[in-house]
């Protein structure tokens, strides 16, 4: 990725994207489902976290969530109000496969078949994940994403997803963020098992890319060689704190390789980054990497689905990685390579991340640099703030309508640039759990009152609403709703 600011975004004049360019909005299964216990669901590493004392603020969990299980129908109708042309959601894995392997559970899956044939019905086209975080619990109990074997039963429940929802799905996106998934999993215990181990934490990695591989064969052994499939990366905009400072340059080249190219390299590729290799040899030999894997991780994308929110700044401190005792390793493993990350200049949203379009544009840019040709799709963009509800009933979240216009306008300059972006996913549909901050971050275009499950457009919804259905993006001076 770039090693520095990027071009600055302009927001002169409207903008019209292309007629086909798709737009959309997001939600995960475990954040707005609930129902864990219904329709023969089994346990997800989530549901473990998430009851574990101290784990969630507010010891929130996804038991109801946003009661989407049975208020499906509603939702999809607030999509297609929405006027939107795709919805990416996920499936949860123990919904349709309680255990993770063996038996697979009709109930489960008849809810997603369900679920499908009314977006269609509605014109939108459906964008599933495969996993978005809720492994079997099971399957954790067997190591989850250390243990190789985790990879191979990813592949075998894509399969059957393959099989049972065939070509009503447009994309088939493996994975979501394996970023998170590895390091926030099992290096700083921020998330689902809530390990702090870093070797774990690069075995993770490399099965999450293994699984890929070998699940998006599958779906195209199924369904042919056109299934669209996809993955979905959080790929790191990293600045230098001293752009002046060689040493904070290879601090950026360092964070680059253990935070970007460990999983674009051999998705991509085909190989692992050999820099890569040498920065962790004091931390592993890579032997859980066999030979002829990097080559299985490799399948042609479709789209590559980039998740994007904001930046990150980076300074190399010589022994960064000795955590003291007590401490929690915030960032163990950029700890290992004497990189830390330092605090980035505002505003920010209310998730304490950095507003920053320009990120977005340099991400896409650089991401067409290194790989002409393939197609990208914005699969996440949105911001928590604190919203509330105004006398008249409405949400007026001016400050959400002005992140999304801002990075959808950074978007249009990166296709004015040459970058083959296909389409935009506002992160999210609704709100919902926001993993461990719980039902604190509000993301959420449409409102949902937790007491009441009540669903109410914010303002935001409207004016994405007119974005959707006329494909113009008006100037920032002109935004209405
Ligand atoms: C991404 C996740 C998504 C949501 C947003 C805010 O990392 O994919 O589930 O939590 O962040």
């Amino acid at each position: 990725m770039p090693e520095s600011a990027g071009p600055s975004v302009a927001t002169t004049g409207a903008r019209q994207f292309p007629a086909d360019f798709v737009w959309g909005s997001a939600t995960a299964a475990y954040q707005i489902e609930g129902a864990v216990e219904e329709g023969g669901r089994g346990v997800s590493i989530w549901d473990t976290f998430s009851r574990t004392p101290g784990k969630t603020l507010n010891g929130d969990t996804g038991d109801v969530a946003d009661d989407h299980y049975h208020r499906w129908a509603e939702d999809v109708q607030h999509i297609a109000d929405l006027g939107l042309g795709a919805y990416r959601f996920s499936i949860s894995w123990p919904r349709v496969q309680p255990g993770g392997s063996g038996e697979f559970n009709a109930e489960g899956i008849a809810f997603y078949s369900m679920l499908v044939d009314a977006l269609l019905a509605a014109g939108v086209k459906p964008v599933v994940t495969l996993y978005h975080w809720d492994l079997p619990q099971e399957l954790q109990d067997e190591g989850g994403w250390t243990n190789r074997a985790t990879a191979y039963a990813f592949a075998d429940y894509a399969r059957r997803m393959a099989v049972e929802l065939g070509d009503r799905i447009d994309v088939w996106t493996t994975i979501n963020e394996p970023w998170c998934a590895a390091y926030l999993g099992y290096a700083n215990g921020e998330h689902a098992p809530g390990h702090t181990d870093p070797v774990e934490a690069l075995t993770a990695a490399h099965h999450l890319n293994l699984g890929h591989g070998l699940a998006a064969r599958a779906i195209r052994e199924v369904l042919g060689e056109d299934a669209k499939v996809s993955i979905t990366l959080n790929l790191h905009v990293n600045r230098p704190a001293d752009p002046t400072s060689a040493l904070d340059l290879e601090a950026v080249r360092r964070a680059d390789a253990v935070g970007n190219r460990i999983f674009l390299q051999p998705l991509l590729e085909g190989v692992y980054p050999s820099d890569l290799l040498a920065d962790l040899a004091h931390v592993t030999d890579w032997s859980f990497i066999q030979p002829g894997d990097a080559e299985l991780c490799q399948v042609q994308m479709d789209v590559l689905g980039i998740n994007y929110y904001s930046t990150g700044m980076v300074r190399f401190v010589e022994g960064a990685g000795r955590v003291p005792e007590g401490q929690t390793p915030a960032s163990v493993l950029v700890g290992v390579l004497d990189v830390e990350g330092v605090p980035v200049p505002g505003p920010y949203t209310a998730m304490g991340w950095n507003i920053d379009p320009s990120g977005m544009t340099e991400l896409l840019l650089s991401l067409h640099a290194r790989y002409p040709g393939q197609p990208l799709m914005v699969t996440e963009n949105g911001a928590a703030f604190g919203d509330e509800v105004s006398a008249d009933g409405r949400v007026h979240d001016e400050r959400r309508v002005s992140y999304l216009h801002d990075h959808i306008d950074a978007v249009g300059a990166a296709i004015d640039a040459g970058a083959d972006v296909r389409g935009y996913f506002a992160w999210s549909l609704l709100d919902n759990f926001e993993w461990s901050f719980g039902y604190d971050r509000r993301f959420g275009i449409i409102r949902v009152d937790y007491d009441t499950q009540v669903r109410t457009w914010k303002d935001s919804a409207y004016w994405y609403r007119t974005l959707a259905t006329s494909g113009v993006l008006p100037a920032s001076e002109d935004i209405r709703y």
